[in-house]
């Protein structure tokens, strides 16, 4: 309780917090600073793609501390050169570029879709085309990409240039796409909307539409990817290569990146002087990120996280209070019956289970190599929460 006072006097009151106080984590048990366990079917929100502290990831990064922590981007470092060259081959893209965070990633695509346009057309090209419902993060630009009016308020001016079509709709989306657009924004499954899908016919549309008049697709797999959906990127899941992905979260495995990978179309738009970041590429993320990726991308992994997906799936459906699921592999939305998806949240907490909420739904998005005993145990908790 002193702990959650102190914090609440000099942290600003951004978040509706619970009253837990998390102090260490080992595979995917979190424990409290009062000895309390939690099974984590949360990953943070989707970061600890390895759970809590994996042995190899630790040391790869408490070596990299020993090394070197930080230079700046004026010089080179290994690591980063490493982890760009194994994520690029890996996803198949070009050249990347390093920042901290999801939101960073997506203001490097929006940078680089203007530019792109402004290179080749010139001016009154810089429109950009996001989907109603959609998140890609919290600031200026990112908040005014977001589809979603809520977000919308206290801030003004946001930036111009973002037009809202409605998601699966393609006549409202061809209706937007006109010669003043130069990219489409999209999640290929909603996250923060309430883990909703689109459509491939609709993805399929935007691609082929895209394609035809040079208008860049970029692919905000912030949540989505890095295997969340069962394969690396969930672009995959829906046979289609964006011109543009952005990554996050469970990409370093807890230490915080960004990452906006371009294909050959876009990867040299931005040159010198055009976009930065002092912590980007940081040598810790990219070290963590190496074991993420080396991990993550071994096939025998990869058939594991579906395996699991599908058994996590099975088990839920077989939950009175369980209406429906929806997502893709380990990132499932939940409807549920007789409570709300916050009350649910809460008493699962109680419990002992950390689980997260997406709108009305709830939201899973356990560790990549959760084992079943813990899928199991979390099972156990979150049944007898819904039927309570
Ligand atoms: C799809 C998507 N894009 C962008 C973001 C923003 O990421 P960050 O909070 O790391 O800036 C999020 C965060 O939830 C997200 O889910």
């Amino acid at each position: 309780m002193e702990t959650i006072k102190q914090f609440n006097d000099y942290v600003m009151g951004t978040y509706g917090r619970f009253d837990v106080v998390m102090e260490s984590g080992e595979n995917r048990v979190a424990a409290a600073e009062d000895g309390k366990q939690y099974i984590d079917f949360g990953s943070g929100i989707g970061v600890n793609s390895l759970g809590f502290c994996d042995s190899d990831w630790v040391e790869a990064v408490c070596n990299q501390v020993k090394s070197i922590q930080h230079t700046s981007n004026y010089y080179y470092t290994k690591v980063q050169a490493d982890f760009a060259k194994k994520l690029c081959e890996e996803t198949g893209y070009s050249k990347v570029f390093f920042g901290n965070s999801g939101a960073e990633a997506n203001e490097c695509a929006i940078k680089l879709a203007r530019k792109y346009s402004f290179d080749k057309y010139g001016k009154g090209r810089h429109n950009i085309i996001t989907l109603v419902n959609s998140f890609h993060g919290r600031t200026i630009a990112t908040l005014s990409a977001t589809g979603q009016d809520v977000f919308h308020n206290y801030f003004f001016p946001f930036v111009e240039g973002f037009r809202y079509a409605k998601a699966n709709d393609i006549a409202d989306l061809a209706d937007k796409l006109d010669d003043t657009v130069c990219a489409v924004m999209i999640e290929l499954v909603q996250g923060e909307g309430g883990v909703i899908a689109l459509d491939k016919d609709f993805v399929s549309y935007i691609f082929d539409e895209c394609k035809k008049r040079d208008i860049l697709v970029i692919v905000d797999e912030v949540q989505t990817g890095v295997g969340r959906t069962g394969k690396l990127l969930a672009s995959q899941n829906f046979g289609v290569k964006p011109n543009i992905t952005t990554l996050a979260k469970g990409l370093a495995g807890g230490v915080p990146i960004g990452a906006c990978l371009a294909d050959e179309t876009c990867c040299d738009v931005l040159g010198k002087g055009t976009h930065g970041s002092t912590f980007g590429g940081n040598p810790l993320a990219c070290a963590g990120g190496l074991v993420v990726l080396n991990k993550v991308c071994d096939r025998e992994f990869e058939k594991q996280v579906n395996e699991k997906a599908e058994y996590l799936r099975s088990k839920l459906l077989e939950i009175e209070a369980v209406e429906s699921l929806s997502g893709m592999g380990l990132m499932i939305g939940i409807t549920i019956k007789g409570k709300t998806a916050a009350e649910a949240c809460k008493q699962c907490l109680d419990k002992g289970l950390l689980v997260l909420t997406a709108k009305e739904k709830l939201r899973l998005l356990p560790p990549l190599n959760i084992s079943y005993e813990e899928i199991n145990k979390g099972l156990e908790i979150l049944k007898n929460v819904l039927s309570n």
